[in-house]
């Protein structure tokens, strides 16, 4: 018979195989799913994705969008980088352009650039060969590769905790937690001064057990905007070797907080001159406006030893399998862009110039947004908004404050009081330092 002249059941009225069903369930005869809310409870949505949605949904003309960490133009419009346009150009007019997978590890030229901008050209680690480098997705896919070697390779048999800021990028939490690797955190921001609790930070580092990975955020600290100075760099590290502690550098504003992409890099250089075995995290998503498109980098470097390129051949094996298993090879079109201008002098140069496009346009309204409520006198001190540097300013304010700031004034940013700096243009300026001045002085 065929399909077609099958005949067809009659139908049962829906509320009788509702009542059956439930009478069945009851009964334990019949489970209807092995995913009961007990078991899989309904996550909360991302708190900062949700803030997204909630923001485009709203219909008020000067809402201002003060969450997301990417950068806006002064019209707070995405900014495609004037030199991705051109080298994109090239990509497409470029008649041997294919669709082929890349390798496991990447597009060599990018992961090689890339090991050269984040380590410094003359690094000795490139030319003793201890550096084993994998293309990721972006800054989260090299956050997740490190975590996952870590786990797997790191001191077996050995429990060594991740030591986190307090606070740090929300999503480190969760990218350790899934590979189970246990989580503790060192002091970082002080409430008090709004800027670094050194001495909570080193006193911490310094009682953390021996072999503990410690996550340091190479620059442009997310979510304070708030950066150790380059003598505290050092002291962190004397403390570290003293202690055989692990470095994880996550970058992912490399050039983006000063414009200067060597300054902005020189923690990672500093530590690797002093000998550490490290990892590092980079992501391509704000210094090169490749958000969607997901380029980025993990390196692990080895300490100078006669064997010291053995081992980097090694770990790179290992993590070539780790890849394979999870995204197989990664995506190319933004590991093209990149590639195409790290490794050409003329559009270096240039994207140079668009990094300082971006930063200094954040510097300009950090000014502007400061002297804005110091003329409002608005009470508190403001300098920390301009102390801070890169993508965000923690402001201070209270999640109370925040909550009025978006029902009052349509103002969104997130709960904790951070704001991404890059919302922020000369024609909302003054309306946010109006609307932070009202609800300061309101609940004083
Ligand atoms: C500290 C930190 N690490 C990593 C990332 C990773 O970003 P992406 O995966 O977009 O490169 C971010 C992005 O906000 C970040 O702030």
């Amino acid at each position: 018979m065929s399909p077609s002249a099958t005949p067809h059941p009659p139908p049962q009225p829906t509320r009788r195989l509702q009542q059956l069903s439930a009478h069945m369930a009851t009964n334990g005869t019949h489970k209807t799913t092995s995913f009961a809310a007990d078991v899989v409870p309904k996550a909360p949505e991302d708190p900062l994705f949700g803030l997204m949605t909630a923001y485009r949904a709203d219909t008020f003309e000067k809402k201002v969008d003060l969450g997301i960490g990417a950068y806006r133009d002064d019209n707070a419009k995405p900014w495609v980088l004037p030199v991705v346009k051109k080298a994109d150009a090239v990509l497409r007019s470029d008649p041997n352009l294919d669709h082929e997978y890349l390798p496991i590890a990447g597009l060599q030229q990018f992961t090689s650039a890339s090991q050269k901008l984040i380590l410094g050209k003359n690094s000795p680690a490139i030319s003793e060969k201890r550096v084993a480098s994998l293309q990721t997705i972006s800054g989260t896919g090299a956050v997740h590769l490190g975590a996952l070697f870590l786990k797997k390779f790191y001191r077996p048999g050995q429990t060594s905790s991740v030591y986190f800021s307090s606070p740090t990028w929300a999503n480190h939490n969760q990218i350790f937690s899934n590979v189970n690797l246990p989580i503790t955190t060192y002091p970082y921001f002080s409430a008090k001064t709004r800027g670094l609790d050194f001495d909570g930070m080193l006193s911490s580092i310094k009682s953390a057990p021996e072999g503990s990975i410690i996550l340091l955020h190479a620059c442009a600290h997310n979510p304070t905007g708030v950066d150790p100075t380059q003598d505290q760099w050092k002291q962190v590290a004397e403390v570290m070797k003293a202690r055989n502690l692990f470095p994880f550098f996550d970058c992912a504003y490399q050039g983006f907080a000063s414009g200067d992409l060597a300054r902005d890099g020189w923690a990672i250089s500093y530590f690797v001159e002093q000998g550490f075995e490290l990892v590092v995290a980079q992501s391509y998503a704000k210094n090169f406006g490749l958000y969607g498109e997901r380029a980025g980098c993990f390196h692990f470097v080895a300490a100078p030893a006669s064997d010291a390129t053995d081992v980097a051949t090694r770990v790179a094996s290992q993590l070539a399998i780790l890849q394979r298993s999870e995204i197989s090879n990664p995506p190319a079109y933004g590991a093209r862009i990149a590639s195409l201008v790290l490794n050409d002098p003329a559009l270096f140069a240039m994207w140079e110039e668009d990094l300082r496009t971006m930063s200094s346009r954040i510097i300009e309204m950090r000014k502007a947004l400061r002297s804005k409520l110091e003329e409002l006198g608005t009470p508190g001190t403001w300098n920390h908004i301009t102390d801070q540097i890169g993508m965000f300013s923690f402001t201070g304010l209270t999640e109370a404050q925040v909550q009025k700031l978006r029902a009052d004034s349509h103002i969104y940013m997130t709960k904790n009081g951070r704001v991404s700096m890059a919302g922020i243009n000369t024609n909302n300026v003054q309306y946010v330092a109006e609307a932070i001045n009202k609800i300061v002085r309101a609940t004083n």
